[in-house]
């Protein structure tokens, strides 16, 4: 079974060479300013259906609110802003994402979402934050990001390094099946070419377990399966506090 997997995805890696190559000369540039739109537009529906979810999992940010002052939120890979609407009116958000080209999206999303305080938005990737401060926050959240970053372990360290001491790290994402499951199969013989639709999109992590080797105080983190394309249904969702 395994060795037939590998082999399917094998054919699917010399079926996208065309892909490989014009990425490895730059030709896929373009995308990284169409993907935000597509990003934009498939929020909505990524909300509709996970919109009580998310509720339920942001109900939890109060429980890190600092004894003086609003609740202090960075996103990573914000994105266009999928998870203004759940924050608590008056906290103060820090916006970051590698793509610029989001930003027109994100500022649609602010606009709409008025009752936050927006402080910046940084153009930068999760496994380096420098400009931001350590121990100055009271919550990291990360949605649909921990698929396509270059280093998983890198994005949490930095998260705990910019989280407060008792600060949380809150994390929705679509994550590996089952070994034995056909999901599991598709998942990793598809992955050669949803790697290029997703823009670095990778349907094969088994993210949990760097969020349990993180070396978090405490971990709530729940598997489910959320209802997409089958590929992106595994789903873990929780958070970890520094
Ligand atoms: C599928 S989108 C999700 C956006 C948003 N968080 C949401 O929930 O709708 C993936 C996001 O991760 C960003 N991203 C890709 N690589 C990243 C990295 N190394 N560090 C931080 N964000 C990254 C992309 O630019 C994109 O905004
Ligand atoms: C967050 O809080 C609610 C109720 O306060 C709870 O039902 C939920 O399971 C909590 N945890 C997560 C990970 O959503």
């Amino acid at each position: 079974m395994t060795l037939f997997m590998h082999a399917c995805c094998f054919f699917l890696k010399i079926l996208t060479l065309p892909l490989q190559v014009a990425e490895s000369v730059g030709l896929l540039a373009f995308y990284k300013r169409f993907f935000p739109f597509v990003v934009y537009r498939m929020t909505f529906s990524y909300n509709g259906k996970m919109n009580d979810k998310k509720r339920e999992l942001f109900l939890n940010l109060t429980k890190f609110n600092p004894p003086d002052g609003p609740l202090r939120i960075l996103e990573v890979g914000c994105g266009s802003g999928a998870n203004f609407e759940h924050y608590p009116t008056g906290c103060k958000i820090i916006c970051t994402d590698p793509n610029p080209h989001f930003r027109n999206y994100l500022e649609k999303s602010m606009a709409k979402n008025d009752h936050l305080i927006y402080d910046n938005f940084i153009v930068a990737s999760g496994e380096n934050l420098q400009a931001v401060e350590d121990n100055s926050l009271d919550v990291v959240v990360c949605t649909l990001v921990l698929c396509s970053v270059k280093n998983t372990l890198n994005v949490l360290q930095e998260a705990k390094r910019v989280l407060r001491p008792g600060g949380a790290f809150f994390f929705i994402e679509h994550v590996a099946s089952d070994p034995s499951s056909w999901t599991y199969f598709f998942q990793h013989v598809l992955q050669p070419l949803w790697y290029y639709v997703g823009d670095g999109c990778d349907t094969t992590r088994t993210t949990w377990k760097h969020l349990e080797a993180a070396g978090f105080s405490d971990l709530q983190l729940r598997h489910i399966q959320a209802p997409f394309f089958f590929i992106i249904r595994p789903h873990i969702v929780g958070y970890a506090v520094k």
